[in-house]
C-alpha cells in the first residue's frame, strides 16, 4: 500500500520510523517531512496544512492511507476533504477536532457530560477578563481558545500575572485569532500523565501510559512549551484507575460527541491532572502527542499499519497492541530561546553518534540540511529517545546519547522522567 503521512515533527519521524517496518507498504510518503523522516520516506513538499496540494498529490499517487499527525490540518477539515476523495484517513473529523481546537467546545462537551475539568469561564472582552481576574487572588490557569501550539496557556498566582497574560493574549494578539478568546480557569495540583485512546465511534482502545513535562526548565518551572519530554509507562496510572478514567472521562466523551452527532475516529488524547479529588481534564487533543509519541512508538511492537488499517476499516474491536514491557524515555532538545523567539540554522553535530547507541533513535523536529550540513530549524530540534530495562536505565541512556549531540545555544531538561524514580 501507499501510505502518506503529514506533519514535520518528532511525533511525525517516529511513525515514519515505525511505518517504514511495515511489510505493509510499498511507498511511504511524508508531506512536509523534515531531514530525519527523508532517510525513511520520499518528503513532499507541501505544508501540512495546504489541502488542495495534498489531495491533488493524495489523487495523483494514489495513496490508500493517509496519516494525520498535527492538529491544524485536523481542525481545518484535512480528513473529511480526503474520505470524501474515496481515501482511508487516520484522524478526525473537523467536527470532532474542536474538542482540541475549540477548549469552550470542549469544556460545554465536559460539562454536558459531567466529566470532571477544573472550573472555567470564557472571555471575549479584554476588560471584562481584566475586571474579573482583578478579584482572583488565588492562582488561575488562563488558555487561548484556539490552538497556540501547547503555549497558550499562563498559570498565574496573583491578579498582576493574570492581567499580564491578558494583556499578551487578548490585547498584544500574541496567539493571533486563537487568544482573543480566553477561558479562565481554577488552578488544580496533582501529578498530571498523558492518556491515548485510539476511538472508533463507540470502541474505545487505550494505548500505554505516557507523561509529559510543559515547562521548559528544570523542576517544571518556566513558561509552557509543546512538550520538552516525555516517557512510557507512567507509574501513576494504575489499572484501577485507568478503569476510572475510561469511565468517568472517555465513554462520557465519546458519548458526548454522538449526541452533538459527532463520531470520533481517530487518536484521542487527554491531559489528566490527578487531583486528591480524582483525575480531572486539562485538555483534550484530537491527535497523537508530541513527544509522547516517541516512546510510545519505541515501545509498539505491532505493526503499526495493521492498526491504522483496522481503524480506518471499523475494526478496531479486532486488534490487540503488543508493548515491549520495557520502558522508554524521551529527551528534546530546543533552541536557545524556545519557547519565545530562538535563532535558526545553527548547525547540528554528534546525531549519526548517538543513534549509533543500541535501543537509541535520535527523532528529528526543527530539523533542516542546507545543502551542507545539518542545522537547527525550528524551536523544538530533536527528541533523544531510548529504551532500557527500567526507567533509570531508560533515562541514563538517553542521557547519554544527548551528550553526543551539540548545537551552539542547545537546551534541554536534565529531569524528564523525575516523578517515575
Ligand atoms: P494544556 O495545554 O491545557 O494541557 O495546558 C498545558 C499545561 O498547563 C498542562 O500540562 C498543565 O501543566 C498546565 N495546566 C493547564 N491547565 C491547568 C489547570 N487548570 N491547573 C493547573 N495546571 C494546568
Ligand atoms: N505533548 C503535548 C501535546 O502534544 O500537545
Amino acid at each position: 500500500m501507499k501510505v502518506l503521512i503529514i506533519g514535520s515533527g518528532g511525533r511525525e519521524h517516529a511513525f515514519a520510523w515505525k511505518l517504514a517496518a511495515s511489510t505493509h507498504i510499498t511507498d511511504l510518503f511524508c508531506a512536509p517531512g523534515n531531514p530525519g523522516i527523508a532517510e525513511l520516506a520520499d518528503v513532499v513538499p507541501l505544508a501540512a496544512t495546504d489541502l488542495p496540494g495534498i489531495e491533488r498529490f493524495v489523487r495523483l499517487n494514489a495513496i490508500d492511507l493517509v496519516l494525520i499527525g498535527p492538529e491544524d490540518p485536523l481542525a481545518l477539515g484535512l480528513s473529511d476533504r480526503l474520505r470524501n476523495a474515496g481515501v482511508l484517513v487516520f484522524g478526525p473529523s473537523k467536527a470532532a477536532a474542536q474538542i482540541e481546537s475549540d477548549k469552550w467546545f470542549a469544556k460545554e462537551v465536559m460539562r454536558h457530560q459531567a466529566i470532571p475539568t477544573a472550573d472555567a469561564r470564557t472571555f471575549t472582552d479584554p476588560l471584562s477578563a481584566e475586571e474579573y481576574v482583578k478579584a482572583r487572588t488565588d492562582p488561575i490557569v488562563i488558555k487561548a481558545i484556539g490552538l497556540a501550539k501547547g503555549k497558550g496557556v499562563s498559570i498565574c498566582q496573583n491578579p498582576t500575572e493574570s492581567l499580564h497574560a491578558i494583556e499578551i493574549m487578548m490585547r498584544k494578539g500574541r496567539f493571533g485569532e486563537a487568544g482573543k478568546r480566553i477561558v479562565i480557569e481554577e488552578k488544580l495540583s496533582g501529578p498530571e500523565c498523558s492518556v491515548l485512546a485510539f476511538v472508533d465511534k463507540r470502541t474505545i482502545y487505550f494505548l500505554e501510559t505516557a507523561q509529559d513535562h510543559k515547562p521548559v526548565d528544570d523542576g517544571d518551572t518556566g513558561p509552557m512549551t509543546g512538550g520538552m519530554g516525555a516517557y512510557s509507562p507512567t507509574p501513576v496510572v494504575t489499572p484501577a484507575l485507568l478503569t476510572q478514567i475510561e469511565r468517568d472521562i472517555f465513554v462520557p466523551v465519546v458519548d458526548g460527541l454522538l449526541r452533538e452527532g459527532i463520531e470520533y475516529q481517530g487518536c484521542l488524547y487527554a491531559g489528566l491532572m490527578l487531583t486528591p479529588n480524582g483525575p480531572k481534564v486539562l485538555e483534550f487533543n484530537c491527535r497523537f502527542g508530541d513527544p509522547e509519541t516517541q516512546p510510545l512508538m519505541m515501545r509498539l511492537k505491532t505493526d503499526l499499519m495493521e492498526v491504522l488499517l483496522a481503524m480506518c476499516e471499523g475494526k478496531l474491536d479486532q486488534i490487540s497492541l503488543d508493548w515491549d514491557h520495557r520502558p522508554a524515555i524521551c529527551v528534546v532538545a530546543t533552541s536557545k530561546g524556545y519557547p519565545g523567539e530562538y535563532p535558526t540554522g545553527i548547525p547540528i553535530t554528534g546525531i549519526t553518534d548517538a543513534d549509533a547507541m543500541p535501543d537509541v533513535k535520535v527523532f528529528h523536529s526543527g530539523t533542516k540540511f542546507n545543502g551542507k550540513s545539518l542545522v537547527t530549524d525550528g524551536g523544538r530540534v530533536l527528541g533523544v529517545t531510548a529504551l532500557g530495562a527500567n526507567i533509570t536505565d531508560a533515562r541514563r541512556r538517553a542521557y547519554a546519547a544527548m551528550g553526543k549531540i551539540k548545537f551552539d545555544g542547545m537546551h534541554y531538561r536534565k529531569d524528564i522522567g523525575w516523578q517515575a524514580l
